[in-house]
């Protein structure tokens, strides 16, 4: 297995990229802070991930970086083997990427977080060529692939959200339980990506209020959204703590969930566009498979799941029909079918050894042959 110095120059042009420039870049801040190194906000704060670091590099060890969930359905979904090759959109730390290698499939993963490639990159350099890389986000799927020679591929892999990894690295600021700066950005290299402290600064009070309330379900979020503008004035919101504690004063803490789960899920959503890229996606789906290929999607909020389910579905209807018209008419985004009209839900044994998987779907779509 090579080593991580290795991993890092076999994307030191990436890197160069967000390296150029006299003033370190936020990104590179980001970066080397989630590899480990402390970053340091205007205040001279330092953070730190506290999380279990292998030669104080910020690199987990493999078990732990993330579990995958409902692997044995996903493959199950997936067919993978010998000649297959099969797209992970979510690479993570690999953990499904790894059971697809095992299975003989090529796969290509994608990620928009460099330190995910970097760390799964070395979890599978064992299977040499079988695996192929991608620091991209994937809804520049197609144009990625046939950068590399591939037009169609026989199964598409898509477990949204962040990783274990990525909630427990407190620098990378998606976690109210663990002070951080307020960045939330999954691709960290990427200066040009408003973070969530540039959302909270410069949002007007509507947004704020839309984006805590259609993302996050969050019923206080008028006031919150008040609170917040009326704070920055004098005071913009650097850490996750800052945000938290504003929330936690306005929404007092009831039940086991911690009341700035809603808003800090709610921004997620928005610096990363991921209902944006999510659709995208979709839409991507009919063009890259082959006929039979299938495609297999892990959600894990009522949103992604009602944007998956209302796409698979309405791609699986042969003919659609109103009132007004004299006789049904073919459906012409009548594309797949579904093996399962109902997703994968996991099981008891799975909650309890992975409380993450609680509230997973898998929903799993096959392409129709093309005439
Ligand atoms: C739930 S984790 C995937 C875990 C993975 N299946 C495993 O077994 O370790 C989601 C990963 O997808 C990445 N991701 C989310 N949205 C993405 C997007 N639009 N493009 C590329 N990567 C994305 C995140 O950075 C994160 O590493």
């Amino acid at each position: 297995m090579g080593t991580l110095a290795n991993t890092a120059n076999i994307y030191s042009n990436t890197m160069r990229v967000s390296l150029g420039g006299d003033v370190l870049p936020r990104s590179v801040v980001s970066f080397w802070s989630s590899m480990g190194a402390p970053a340091r906000t205007r205040n001279g704060k330092l953070w730190s991930s506290g999380f279990a670091c292998e030669g104080g590099r910020g690199i987990t060890p493999m078990g732990d970086y993330h579990a995958p969930v409902m692997p044995d359905e996903c493959l199950a979904g997936l067919m993978p083997g010998e000649g297959k090759i099969i797209v992970d959109l979510t690479l993570g730390g690999g953990g499904h990427s790894e059971k697809l290698l095992q299975e003989g499939a090529t796969v290509y993963g994608f990620d928009q977080d460099l330190e995910a490639i970097q760390f799964a990159s070395e979890r599978l350099a064992r299977f040499g060529s079988q695996f192929i890389p991608v620091h991209s986000n994937f809804c520049r799927v197609a144009e990625e692939l046939a950068l590399r020679g591939v037009t169609q591929v026989d199964g598409v892999l898509i477990d949204l959200g962040v990783s274990s990894r990525q909630l427990d690295a407190a620098e990378r600021g998606f976690s109210f339980m663990r002070e951080g700066p307020l960045d939330m950005r999954m691709d960290a290299t990427d200066s040009t990506l408003p973070t969530a402290a540039d959302w909270v600064n410069t949002k007007d009070m509507e947004e704020l209020m839309r984006v805590f309330f259609d993302y996050g379900e969050e019923k206080f979020s008028r006031r919150i959204a008040r609170e917040i503008v009326d704070r920055r004035v004098s005071n913009p919101f650097e850490t996750t703590a800052e945000l938290a504690d504003l929330i936690e004063r306005i929404a007092p803490r009831r039940g086991p969930k911690h009341p700035a789960t809603r808003v800090f899920q709610a921004l997620r959503i928005a610096v990363n566009r991921e209902l944006e890229v999510l659709e995208s996606v979709l839409h991507s789906l009919p063009t890259l498979l082959v006929d039979g290929g299938r495609a297999a999607i892990i959600t894990f909020h009522s949103l992604e799941d009602r944007a998956v389910k209302v796409y698979f579905h309405r791609c699986s209807t042969a003919t659609l029909d109103d009132p007004t018209w004299p006789e049904p008419k073919p459906n012409p985004e009548y594309v797949f079918s579904l093996p399962r009209r109902k997703p994968y839900l996991p099981s008891d044994s799975e909650v309890r050894t992975n409380p993450r998987a609680r509230s997973a779907k898998v929903r799993i779509a096959e392409r129709l042959p093309r005439f």
